[in-house]
């Protein structure tokens, strides 16, 4: 027997036992006649006391040639302390150690195995089975385990059915590149790993599957940022014989009782916010709500004045910033810097401080009164005190950079508080998105998405104004989940396949066998996907989804650990029939 107790379970009604633990020397501390060893395992750190008086000589010399992180199996009695130590659930008891087996020894780490580290990202991407060692990880990986019981507990119980799908499969298009793998026996020829199950768990759905759901890694080659990685963790769901309303009770649910489960927090309010409320209310199709700072146009009642900038804008639009109109002309200066970083690319902000008196003071006072003021400060619900900030150019840029600063100014004032929770719907989400490079349209989820009823003709005439039902779960700023209703009818696919610039051949090399299947009875259904990394990251108040992931990549896509990607050698190669630069 390794152990008897967890490093993380003794107490003082313990004392007087005799106990085995096993665990990692986390600290030594010898004070020549008493000799103190932290012993850490995933459970907690117990302090272990050898002394001169209690302890023979050798063992007493064995403790004293421990190195951080040996691996060690004692047997000893559980005594109480006589200095406790509050901070540790364990910290009123010791034991006495009687004997002491070393399992393993180990070399000097190489950054200090403590929550604060001395250790740089890249040091501890490197050794990152010693940075699990710590708290702070080992916390997040347990949280995560948490996170996705409980998820399965309540797919399970809502009747949801875990079905494995391939991961050597074609592509499935969700924007990214594919990353692809060759086939050795199929010279010349590729397996994509999936983006998305998206096409199986719609085959599944024409298998009667019903209600299907899977933790599924998926694979996409994009850039990457804090919130994501080449491979990353969806939870996928699809179901059959639902319309829109259903599928967002469900998932409504889901976001519910894991908030409830894993945070203690209960939500009350859930909205639904149209795609187009979302980006005039907030610029962004992710809004925070947890805080106000609500857009408000200006155009009606700021144009037309002699401030010409504004007059030959397509959108003059505003926020007022909460208790910022006590700026320092520092400060102002360099909040019109930040708006005009690269970054966020605006050409210049306008702003007006409402002071304590009623008054307003502006960068504008030329072309605009104390009464047009009031009318902005009306508009954008200005309170003495606040800052109203204001951008003006082509409507879309500028939505995009007053969103940025508003995320920005949430920031600095504290309003982007990691323990509430605001969640809710962004529906009726445009069909196609316009590629303003190419000049061609795209769909916006995934081709599979089907429009809102009674718009398929619009597709001819303005494709670009066709909604879709498609709604995203955004949750403090963030989406964490996107989904839709599928199209299940082949000649409604085989029009919107056209509509995405396919010809019927590609069409039917690519996807051939989705529309063979929507000919032998696909029933209407839809699902959507949450992001699992994200939405642990979120829960567990943070943004940087590397961090709630056991091995995850840098930023080039590595894993410093491994050594991955690399290259392999010509027998591999050729045997794999790959004639890239193969030199003999
Ligand atoms: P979508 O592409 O919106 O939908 O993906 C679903 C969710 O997955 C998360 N996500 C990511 N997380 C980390 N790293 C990434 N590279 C990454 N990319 C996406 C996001 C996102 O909301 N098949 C559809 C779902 C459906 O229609 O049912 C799909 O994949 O949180």
């Amino acid at each position: 027997m390794y152990r008897s107790h967890s490093c993380g379970e003794l107490r003082e009604s313990h004392i007087g036992q005799t106990v085995t633990l096993s665990g990692w020397v986390a600290k030594t501390r010898d004070k020549g006649f008493v000799v103190w060893v932290d012993l850490r395992d995933r459970y907690g750190i117990t302090q272990l006391v050898l002394d001169e008086n209690r302890t023979s000589a050798e063992l007493l010399e064995q403790a004293r040639n421990l190195g951080r992180e040996f691996v060690i199996q004692i047997k000893g009695e559980v005594i109480e302390r006589a200095s406790k130590n509050a901070n540790i659930p364990t910290g009123n008891i010791e034991v006495l150690v009687s004997e002491l087996t070393i399992l393993n020894e180990s070399k000097t780490p190489p950054f200090t195995i403590e929550n604060e580290t001395d250790g740089g990202e890249d040091l501890r991407m490197k050794y990152r089975y010693l940075d699990i060692r710590r708290n702070p990880v080992k916390n997040n990986l347990i949280f995560r385990s948490k996170v996705t019981m409980a998820v399965r507990k309540f797919l399970s119980g809502e009747g949801f059915i875990e079905v494995e799908t391939p991961y050597l499969i074609k592509s499935t298009p969700e924007g990214a590149r594919d990353f692809v793998v060759p086939s050795r026996m199929n010279e010349g020829q590729f397996y994509a790993l999936p983006q998305s199950p998206q096409t199986f768990k719609q085959l599944l759905m024409v298998g009667g599957m019903d209600k299907y759901f899977q933790i599924v890694k998926c694979f996409r080659d994009e850039d990457l940022r804090a919130d994501r990685q080449p491979e990353f963790t969806q939870i996928d769901c699809e179901m059959a014989f639902v319309e829109q309303e259903d599928i967002l009770n469900v998932f409504e649910n889901l976001t519910k009782y894991l908030l409830k489960e894993v945070n203690g927090v209960k939500i009350d309010s859930f909205p639904r916010m149209t795609y187009d409320d979302a980006m005039a209310k907030y610029g962004n199709d992710k809004p925070d709500i947890r805080f106000g700072m609500e857009f408000a146009e200006l155009n009606s009642i700021a144009q037309h004045k002699e401030f010409g900038v504004f007059n030959s804008a397509e959108l003059v639009v505003g926020i007022a910033v909460p208790g910022a109109a006590s700026y320092t002309r520092k400060e102002l200066d360099a909040l019109v810097n930040w708006v005009k970083r690269p970054q966020v690319g605006a050409n210049g902000m306008v702003y007006v401080k409402c002071n304590e008196d009623g008054s307003f003071k502006s960068t504008v006072d030329k072309f605009y009164d104390q009464d047009d003021l009031a009318k902005w400060a009306e508009a954008t619900d200005a309170k003495a005190g606040d800052l109203i900030c204001v951008l003006s150019g082509d409507a879309n840029k500028t939505r995009t950079q007053l969103s940025a600063l508003r995320m920005e100014m949430a920031t600095r004032l504290g309003l982007r508080k990691p323990n509430e929770f605001a969640p809710l719907w962004v529906v009726d989400f445009p069909l196609l998105e316009l590629d303003e490079e190419t000049g061609h349209y795209h769909a916006m989820h995934h081709p599979f998405t089907s429009p809102k009823p009674g718009q398929l003709e619009l597709l001819d005439t303005d494709p670009g104004a066709v909604r879709a039902n498609a709604y995203d779960l955004v949750l403090n700023g963030n989406e964490i989940g996107g989904g839709s209703i599928r199209i299940h009818d082949k000649d409604m696919q085989a029009t919107m396949f056209r509509h995405l610039g396919f010809t019927p051949e590609e069409a039917k090399a690519q996807f051939g066998f989705l529309m063979d299947a929507f000919q032998y009875g696909a029933p209407p259904h839809g699902g959507l996907a949450f992001g699992l990394d994200r939405l642990v990251a979120i829960l567990g108040g943070q943004e940087t989804i590397r961090d709630f992931i056991a091995f995850p990549k840098n930023n080039s896509g590595r894993d410093v650990m491994i050594d991955a990607p690399a290259p392999i050698d010509n027998e591999q190669l050729k045997e794999l029939n790959l004639k890239l630069d193969i030199q003999e």
